[in-house]
């Protein structure tokens, strides 16, 4: 099949925006675990109320945003693949699809925890979901240097020390959204 130039960019504008909506649900995805997980703490009627809503919410914002988002991004790169095979045999590529694999790993993961919620299994704590959030932020920084430097991959002193200085800002917000709701919790 013969695509002409231009299809190659159409591809690419689609795989970024289905990028933009899986990281999207994702991330609210694993927030609204949060919520869930940590209402458990309320009396039993309240309880019951938001299971059931978190449920609901959880299960739409997968099946509508987060699927979907995922299936646009990988069947666009298909055809960026297609169009392009050559990339196939360099190295950035190679680590990249590592990457999402680690990434889809996670997505299925989520699913997981979703349906043992559903069924009132509460097998981790809402500071080890906020834990497990932080993963695809990783994945998404390493994923989108990968395609935006390829194979010129900043490994210098100084790009080490920018990506260090990222890392600082991202655990001093954490750790300050910790100490916050830690002094809600003794007010
Ligand atoms: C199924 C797995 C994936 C494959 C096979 C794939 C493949 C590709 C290919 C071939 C390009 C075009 C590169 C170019 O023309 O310069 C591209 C672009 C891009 N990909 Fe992916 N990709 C995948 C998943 C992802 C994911 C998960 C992310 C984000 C975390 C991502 C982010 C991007 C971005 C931001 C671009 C645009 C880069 C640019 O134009 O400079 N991709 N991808």
């Amino acid at each position: 099949m013969n695509f002409s130039p231009e299809t190659y960019l159409w591809f690419k504008s689609f795989h970024i925006i289905g990028v933009v909506v899986w990281f999207a649900g994702l991330f609210y995805l694993v927030r609204l675990f949060i919520y869930h997980v940590e209402v458990q703490t309320q009396k039993e009627e309240i309880r019951e109320v938001f299971n059931k809503q978190y449920t609901l919410m959880e299960k739409r914002l997968a099946n509508i945003i987060t699927t979907p988002g995922m299936v646009l991004a990988v069947i666009m790169a298909t055809g960026l693949l297609y169009m392009q095979p050559s990339y196939l045999s360099q190295a950035w590529m190679q680590v990249k699809l590592l990457f999402v694999l680690f990434l889809l790993i996670y997505h299925f993961y989520c699913y997981r925890i979703m349906n043992q919620l559903t069924n009132n299994q509460f097998n981790f704590s809402g500071q080890q979901l906020r834990a497990l959030n932080e993963l695809p932020t990783l994945l998404l920084v390493v994923v989108v240097m990968l395609v935006v430097f390829k194979n010129q991959f900043p490994t210098s002193a100084a790009s080490w020390l920018i990506f260090g200085l990222i890392l600082f800002m991202a655990a001093s917000i954490q750790f300050y959204a910790k100490w916050r709701r830690n002094k809600k919790q003794l007010t």
